[in-house]
């Protein structure tokens, strides 16, 4: 194999925004996109210059100068120092600490079509990221590929899986950067796991060493930057954020309808109801089962009644039969996926023998999107996007087979997220104002534009609950905030306690499904004896009232990238102890709420509390942060803390997101120390309205000093749905004042209750 060397530089010029260095071998190309986000891409040959992540274009500040040895391109908050001879790129702070530089002795250099870039890695360097991977969060010491998979019963250190980000966060020294490696080939990442500790390095099988450098100086920024560059979610429905029930499958419709009927008549909350491959025609995709479903829209009508929502599954597989709708539009269209040779490609998969929609093309996303019809005629407004790594029985998609301008090996890895494009641009368009919910297993960087996704076929153990919350966690540094896990687990049958703590754990997951295979006993709420049902209905309900904090920390979400679950890794970057393997699933949900998950078969557990105070939720108790305590951990009380200073909006316990409620918004306030702000947000929760100015959203904050907590005027036009506040302070401390719109109230006790009528107060809530 022909090995080369990138070599020395040999010319150097600019053109436009785009700096532009030559060596024997190959060609660099620089690019500043933002202060803190410059772009390297080195390569033999480049590529056409297009990205499925990428949405930004670069400035035109660029600014370079130019010596016998080196190039020196700065922003105002970093440095990229390129040495000439060899050609290597180090990066530095503005004042000139080291981010993250070239191995000085390999650099960048391919093996046959293969490109690597070798990195020094330093003593204290952790890494994170990577989105859905196995292993610990700091991923030191481990090694991972990138090539989305089918992966049917993975376990605990399974790789590669069903994603693709190619994007993570460098940490030493005190200081932090973020690098996107945006090639679409299969990818490799080594994190000093086997080269004695030496070095880092990360590559692909083809195509360019085309990276995204991130300089800032927090994970939160970082996050921020990446999700500039690559996209943000649009507001969920609000109903996607409450209780989903899933199971492979629910065999007809009135087995559908009875599930709904029994959560309503159960009073345990839900919105979602699902079906899986089995209300298809023989799994043909846009088909109903005319035997076990034979009036979808009768059926739709019944759970709307409920306050239901439908969502169905669709895989890409379209059944290779002539007659059936879909195969004979693509066939005569030419809408699928071929051979060089024009030969139409077919694999296996639930229908039998199938073609594969061509994605990368605009014509045929249009038709794939507008096949929708067939269930949003009837009424679904929820679309699962499975199978679609793609998946085929025996998993090797032959490499000649080709997608768009492109074969397999070099677009696999983004199939499932144009699979998730066309559905969501397609759905868009059908639902009118309506935004849809769109869920995928396959994805790729920038998939948070287009959908939520879910982490697969996870197994019902308890080290595979924990495995799935960092995996949730290390998404949410990918810019993916709307993500499930298989609430219980796909495969095999939890034992109760299992599914109660796992149901718990559910609460404080930004997408709250319970799934199950075929095949395993059934899951939902009241199959596990009173007992546990009655704690599985009292964790829900603690969902449905949190429903007014989380729906304004997937605005946070919207606006800046943030993630609704957060590993303590983004707050907490420099405190070592996060990292340690004990205490590496604590996460924050939203701003203020700490959660430790714990194993179903430990009643009691040690909780690392970060810097700061923190009260228990459940119990009020305080606690000093930067320690471990060891709090009770029984099945019905999960430990979860609030941070003090939090300010967190709830609600009454509602059946439904559709449900008005009592009309109270209760504005939890939990007394601390440090002075403390929340963007309360709220729409109507179903329209682009909210893109129009139709939201209401107001700042609402804490200060201890002046013992004030203040409402901001109002920002938007629309009308909230709570016309009562009332606020419940929590922990002892002296709030005197309470301020808003400017106007003051003197409170005389901690818990006061205002609405619209009285005189004192005008709210507009
Ligand atoms: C795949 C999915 C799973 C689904 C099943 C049947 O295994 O990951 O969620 O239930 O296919 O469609």
């Amino acid at each position: 194999m022909q090995t080369k060397i990138l070599g020395n530089t040999e010319s150097v010029q600019k053109q436009n925004n785009v700096l532009i260095i030559k060596t024997k071998e190959a060609e660099a190309r620089i690019w500043v996109y933002s202060p803190t986000i410059i772009r390297v891409s080195i390569s033999k040959e480049h590529s056409a210059d297009t990205s499925f992540a990428v949405i930004q274009k670069p400035s035109n500040k660029l600014e370079y100068t130019d010596s016998a040895d080196a190039i020196m391109i700065s922003t105002s908050l970093l440095k990229l120092k390129i040495s000439k001879s060899p050609l290597r790129f180090n990066f530095y702070t503005a004042d000139g600490r080291v981010l993250s530089e070239d191995d000085p002795r390999f650099g960048t250099n391919w093996q046959g079509t293969r490109v690597v870039n070798y990195r020094k890695l330093y003593k204290d360097e952790k890494f994170i990221g990577l989105g859905e991977k196995t292993g610990n969060l700091n991923r030191r010491g481990s090694s991972y590929v990138n090539w989305n998979t089918d992966a049917v019963e993975h376990d605990l250190k399974s790789d590669p899986l069903y994603q693709t980000f190619p994007f993570f966060v460098g940490l030493h020294n005190g200081l932090t950067y973020g690098l996107f490696f945006d090639n679409t080939h299969k990818s490799y990442f080594d994190f000093g796991a086997s080269s004695d500790d030496t070095m880092s390095w990360f590559g692909a099988d083809a195509g360019d060493m085309n990276y995204y450098f991130f300089g800032a100086q927090s994970v939160t920024q970082i996050i921020q930057d990446y999700t500039w560059l690559t996209g943000r979610m649009e507001m969920p429905p609000l109903w996607s954020l409450g209780y989903q029930q899933c199971r492979w499958s629910y065999e007809s419709a009135a087995e559908v309808l009875d599930i709904a009927e029994n959560f309503r008549k159960e009073k345990i909350p839900a919105d979602v109801i699902y079906c899986d491959i089995d209300y298809m025609d023989q799994y043909k995709i846009f088909t109903w089962n005319k035997e076990t479903f034979p009036d979808p829209k009768g059926m739709i009508d019944k759970l709307k009644a409920m306050d239901f929502h439908l969502v169905t599954i669709v895989d890409p597989g379209i059944k290779v039969e002539p007659g059936y709708k879909q195969y004979d539009e693509g066939q005569a269209n030419n809408y699928f996926a071929t051979y060089p040779t024009g030969e139409k490609y077919i694999g296996s998969v639930w229908p039998g023998r199938c073609h594969f929609p061509d994605f990368f093309r605009e014509d045929v996303r249009k038709w794939w999107g507008a096949s929708f019809i067939a269930l949003t005629e009837p009424g679904v407004e929820g679309f699962w996007n499975d199978m679609n790594e793609p998946s085929a029985w025996g998993q090797e998609i032959p490499w000649l087979v080709k997608f768009g301008d492109y074969y397999m090996p070099e677009v696999r890895n983004v199939y499932g997220m144009e699979m998730a494009r066309a559905t969501f641009e397609g759905t868009k368009k059908l639902l009118g104002n309506k935004r849809p919910f769109v869920l995928t297993r396959a994805a790729y960087s920038g998939t948070q534009r287009y959908s939520a996704v879910w982490t697969g076929d996870n197994s019902a153990y308890d080290a595979h609950m924990l495995l799935g919350q960092r995996m949730v966690n290390s998404l949410g540094i990918a810019g993916m905030s709307l993500i499930g896990v298989d609430i219980g687990g796909f495969t095999g049958d939890p034992t109760p306690e299992l599914m109660v703590r796992w149901n718990s754990l559910g609460v404080y997951t930004p997408m709250f499904r319970n799934h199950a295979a075929k095949g395993t006993k059934m899951r939902e709420p009241w199959c596990w004896g009173k007992e546990n049902e009655a704690i599985i209905k009292k964790d829900i309900e603690q969902r449905y009232r949190l429903l007014p904090y989380i729906y304004s920390s997937y605005y946070q979400s919207h606006q800046t990238g943030i993630p609704v679950s957060r590993t303590l890794a983004i707050n907490y970057t420099q405190d070592s102890v996060i990292y340690d393997e004990k205490y590496q699933n604590q996460f924050l949900f939203g701003d203020a709420i700490l959660v430790a998950p714990v194993e179903s078969t430990k009643f009691t557990e040690d909780v690392y509390l970060p810097k700061g105070d923190w009260y228990r939720l459940s119990t009020g108790e305080k606690f000093e942060g930067k320690k471990v305590v060891t709090v009770d951990a029984p099945l019905n009380d999960l430990p979860v803390f609030i941070k003090a200073g939090a300010i967190i909006p709830m609600q009454n316990i509602i059946q439904s997101t559709n449900e008005k409620g009592d009309g109270i918004l209760e504005l939890n306030v939990w007394y601390g120390k440090e002075a403390n702000s929340f963007v309360y947000y709220e729409d109507d929760g179903l329209t682009y309205d909210y893109q129009k100015g139709v939201y209401y959203k107001r700042e609402i904050s804490f200060d201890p000093a002046k013992g004030n907590i203040t409402l901001s005027a109002v920002e938007g036009s629309f009308t909230s749905k709570y016309d009562k506040i009332k606020l419940v302070l929590h922990g002892s401390g002296n709030i005197k004042l309470l301020k808003v719109n400017g106007k003051k109230l003197v409170l005389s006790n901690n818990s006061a209750s205002f609405n619209n009528d009285n005189k004192l107060i005008k709210i507009d809530f």
